[in-house]
Parts: C-alpha cells; structure tokens; sequence
C-alpha cells in the first residue's frame, strides 16, 4: 500500500496570505520547480490540492533570445490565464540579457521573475548562472537590479546556503538581494557542493529569516504534509516550497490521504491534461510516463504493472491497461 501521512490540523500559518511585491496569495505553500515536470498541467493539480503559489521551470535568458527552436521555449515556458498570479523563473549570468528575457516572460503572462541561483548543474554553473551565482553576489544583484528596471515586475531569488560547505554565505547573499529589491527569498538549504545528497539543514534557513525582513520560503526534503507544520513552527519561517514532494503526491499540499481510486482518478485526470497539453502524440504519452511511475510507487504489484504499460506504444491501450490494473488494487483493497 502506498504510505500517505497527512496532519490532523492545517496550521493557520499555512492559509496566512503572503505577499510577493504587489501580489497576494492567500496562503504560503510554493511548489518548487522542477524542469521536465512543474509544466502547466502539473501546476493546475498542484493547485487544485492546496498549493498556493507556482512558477515555470528554469529557462535560461539566452534560450528565450536567441533559441532556434522558439516553439519548444513557448512550450516550456508557458503560463496559462487560469493560473495566473504566476511566476516566470530564469537563469543567466548577464544583467541585461536577464532583463531582457524577464520583459518577454512578463508580455508572456509571468506576474513576477524569479531568478534561479540554486541549479547545481555543471552546464549552468560553468556558464556563471544558477548556483554560480552564489559566488558572484554583486553580479546576483546587479541581475535582479535590471529584472525589476526591464520587466517592472517583482523579482524573488532562489538560493542554495552556499557554493560549499566552507562558503555558507546565505546571510549575505541574503542581505544583498533584498537591498537589490527582491521581494521574497526561497532557500533550498543544501550547498551547492550537496548537490541533491545529504539533508537539508533548516537551521540555516531559520537564521536567514532572522537576519531579512523579505519573507523566506525554506526549500528541501519535505515528503509529508506534516512535515510542512514541523517546519513552518520550528522555524518561524513566512512558507515552504516543495519539490519532490509533490511527485505523483499533490496531496501533500492539503494532507488529504486519497484512496486508490481517488489516485487512479487523479492520474487519469492529470493524464488527460497532459496529452491535451502537449498534443495527442507519441512523445506527450512518453513523457507522462515518469507520472506513472510516481503514482504508482509503493502499491502492490505496481512493477509488473509498469513493466506491461511501459511497452505499450498505443495510449488507448495503455489507459485499457491502467484501468485493468486500478480495477484490480480497487477490488483488493476497496476503494
Ligand atoms: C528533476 C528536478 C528538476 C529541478 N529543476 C529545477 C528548476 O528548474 N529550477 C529550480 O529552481 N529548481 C529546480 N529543482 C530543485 C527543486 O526546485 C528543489 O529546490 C529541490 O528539489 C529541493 O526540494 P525538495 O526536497 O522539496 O525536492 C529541480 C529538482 C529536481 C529534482
């Protein structure tokens, strides 16, 4: 059975508004962005399960200029009416070139920017943006700077704690991107050097949200929805952010335990979304296939399952075989 722990009682800090510049959100629960998955569909079911705010995955500011392939940046990059106040994330290392691309996110639809300086990957940081940034924190600032002069929208960063374990300079980074005029920090409270490995160290967010007076959104390694009160008490914080967490979970936004039928109807929902997103294709099947995956993680027999799904090239015959399979753990376990 798939384990889903969920919270007696919604803590009230979890439903206060929250403010991003001129915006309000009417409570303080982030989805993080992931690339290749916090696309619109994902957004739309992050929200309809009580996440507050949402925002594209990473672009970097040269892809949105200069990309041959412009219709494969629009897809990535898009924003819906429906979910609007949205945020626009970039990455980049270039003042003028962020503000640029952020005035194209805003005439997109993006409500505010915000500028990645957390991805680890080597193909980012070797360029000087995502977590390099971290090292270079008057350039941070200066891009933050031309983001709200270009664009005229609010700009929030998201920081990792520090480059390595022997440069935590989140405190500055902190101070110096909120006297550039960032209107809300989200830290993922993992070094650059941790990558993804280790454990997020909360303490860390904590005393930023001391040392600033923009809200602070701690980031990293909430798997259950009690986790999001342990977090927002402990540490005083103004929200969280959740990545990972959410992956074939957007329960954890409310702390709902759904049965296997409410999965089995919230896959097909997200799957219907997703083909008409992306267009009846191959490749709009492929790609939801890691949904399954995490929708199914953790029920009985769900390999097997997988493992017959998976080969099956026709979708009609793959939502056949996902039924059959619904039907069945239904049937084993009520629903
Ligand atoms: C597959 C994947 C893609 C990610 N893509 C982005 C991204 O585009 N922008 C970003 O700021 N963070 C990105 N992240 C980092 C997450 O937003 C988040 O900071 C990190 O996963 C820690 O939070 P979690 O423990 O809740 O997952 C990505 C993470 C993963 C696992």
């Amino acid at each position: 059975m798939k384990f889903r722990r969920h919270s007696d009682k919604t803590p009230k800090t979890m439903m206060q508004p929250i403010h991003i510049g001129n915006i309000e959100y009417n409570g303080s629960l982030f989805l993080g962005p992931m690339e290749g998955i916090t696309d619109v569909p994902f957004r739309k079911l992050a929200r309809k399960h009580g996440c507050h705010v949402t925002c594209t995955q990473m672009i970097h500011a040269q892809a949105i200029l200069f990309a041959s392939d412009k219709q494969r940046v629009i897809e990535t990059t898009k924003m819906t009416r429906d979910e609007k106040p949205v945020g626009f994330q970039l990455c980049g290392n270039d003042p003028q070139m962020v503000g640029t691309a952020a005035k194209w996110a805003r005439d997109m639809g993006a409500d505010f920017i915000d500028l990645n300086m957390g991805c680890p990957a080597k193909n980012v940081v070797n360029n000087g943006g995502g977590s390099a940034l971290l090292q270079t924190p008057e350039l941070a600032a200066r891009i933050v700077e031309s983001i709200q002069a270009q664009a005229k929208l609010p700009t929030t960063v998201k920081v990792r704690v520090g480059w390595t374990d022997d440069s935590k300079n989140y405190l500055t980074v902190g101070k110096m991107m909120e006297d550039a005029g960032a209107a809300l920090i989200a830290v993922h409270a993992r070094t650059r050097s941790q990558k993804y490995k280790g454990k997020a160290n909360w303490q860390l967010v904590k005393e930023l949200k001391q040392h600033l007076n923009i809200p602070v959104i701690g980031n990293g390694d909430i798997v259950a929805h009690s986790d999001i009160a342990k977090r927002l008490q402990e540490h005083k914080l103004d929200g969280v952010m959740i990545a990972r967490g959410a992956l074939g979970n957007p329960w954890i936004f409310s702390g709902h335990k759904p049965s296997i039928k409410e999965i089995y109807e919230t896959m097909l929902e997200h799957l219907e979304d997703h083909l008409s997103f992306y267009g009846k294709e191959d490749r709009s099947y492929r790609t939801f296939r890691k949904h399954v995956v995490w929708y199914t993680t953790g029920l009985k027999e769900s390999a097997a399952f997988r493992d017959q799904a998976f080969k099956e090239r026709d979708t009609s015959k793959f939502v056949t075989l996902v039924h059959e399979y619904f039907k069945k753990a239904m049937n084993e376990y009520g629903d």
